[in-house]
């Protein structure tokens, strides 16, 4: 198995990626800055640097035991898509147009609140749902603490630009979570736009884009005047089909947290994207090392909701501090046994807080991929 990237191993050390080229060349392996390095290789990197690398396993953080489903139990959800890409290339525009476009009758005017994840209905009556978290910064760092969110990565490609480094980095972190991918080349309406470009530069990749004979869906599309995005939105779709995504919606919730942050006036607001089950307005919740209860919920149209199903993100008060984004969450039933676990983690979480050597810390990416 491989794990951190060259760049991710040099910020953890407060080094350059440079530096670690350099030493990985030193023991005779020729490293590129996006390139996983494997536990062994690791090691010997960080000792270089005086570091040890401390592995965090799972089990050293008090699991909770989830069952598995009745296939007849389960029922079809949306997918969660994830919007990646190098800076300024448009994800924030992109995003930003989905959101303002989506009219969805009955709905009470738009998406008024920023929760860190939206859903919204394409043109087929299907729905959808985004995580607007600034782009693969947040994935990385969900990943790195072992939550797959991410159904399918949109990488979003400027067509009046070249495939850049974070380009290449979006569609590694993609491919290494095995997280099927659609291509959106984007601000076509640009007199300096080249699609084919982008298409070319992606095939000497190994990415071959359906109009190149290949298996990636791509979409050009302007995220300023909106062309093209409807027809994104149900080659998205088209590609969740053929996950065939379902999840039990009847059993208590659980989910990942996406954002935690504190409010002077209403506590900890924390969104939450449920993955399977139901959370209910008064259910009792660990999220990572915190407890709390639902004491409200709200949707991303700032409407109170008493109920949240599968794929459907809420941000809600009542947790009693702040949790991570990519910490998962359960819904318990036994207090005591709530009590019991967070007390756990949180004496784990300060132990290892109070670790005087230097060590870097990395969960093991994948575990649950
Ligand atoms: P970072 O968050 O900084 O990484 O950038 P980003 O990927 O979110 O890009 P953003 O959406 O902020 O777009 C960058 C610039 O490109 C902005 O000035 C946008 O207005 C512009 N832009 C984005 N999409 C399009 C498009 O389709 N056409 C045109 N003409 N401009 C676009
Ligand atoms: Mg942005």
């Amino acid at each position: 198995t491989e794990f951190v990237t060259v760049s991710e191993l040099a910020t953890m050390m407060d080094k350059t990626p440079t530096d670690i080229i350099a030493t990985l060349m030193g023991i005779g392996i020729f490293a590129s800055i996006n390139q996983r390095l494997d536990a062994e290789t690791l090691a010997m990197v960080a000792e270089e640097y005086g570091f040890e690398v401390e592995w965090v396993s799972a089990e050293l953080t008090e699991t909770i035991p989830e069952e598995e489903d009745d296939p007849k139990d389960l029922e079809a959800r949306p997918p969660i898509v994830t919007v990646m890409g190098h800076v300024d290339h448009g994800k924030t525009s992109l995003l930003d147009y989905i959101r303002t476009s989506d009219v969805t009758e009955g709905e009470a005017g738009g998406i008024t609140q920023h929760i860190g994840a939206y859903s919204v209905t394409g043109e087929s009556g299907r729905k959808i749902t985004f995580l607007d978290t600034p782009g693969h910064e947040a994935f990385t760092a969900m990943r790195a603490r072992g939550a797959q969110v991410t159904d399918i990565a949109i990488i979003i490609i400027a067509a009046d630009d070249d495939v850049m480094p974070q380009t290449k980095e979006a569609i590694n972190h993609a491919q290494a979570a095995g997280v099927p991918m659609v291509f959106a080349i984007n601000k076509i309406d640009k007199p300096g736009a080249n699609p084919d470009k982008v298409k070319e530069q992606l095939s000497g990749m190994n990415i071959l884009v359906e109009d190149w004979g290949g298996k990636y869906q791509s979409q050009e599309i302007s995220a300023k005047t909106g062309q093209g995005v409807e027809e994104l939105l149900e080659k998205v779709l088209l590609e969740a089909e053929m996950l065939d995504l379902k999840a039990n919606p009847n059993k208590n919730a659980i989910g990942t947290v996406i954002e935690s942050t504190l409010d002077k006036g209403r506590g900890y607001v924390t969104t939450l994207l449920v993955e399977a089950g139901t959370l209910k307005v008064g259910d009792m919740i660990i999220a990572g090392t915190q407890l709390g209860r639902v004491k409200i919920m709200h949707d991303e149209h700032d409407q109170v909701v008493k109920e949240a199903g599968p794929a459907k993100p809420v941000s809600i008060l009542g947790m009693q501090g702040a949790s991570n984004a990519g910490d998962r969450f359960h819904v318990m039933t036994d207090e005591k046994e709530a009590k019991a676990i967070v007390n756990k983690r949180q004496q784990l979480q300060r132990e290892q807080g109070l670790r005087t050597t230097k060590h870097i810390t990395l969960d093991e990416i994948g575990r649950r991929l």
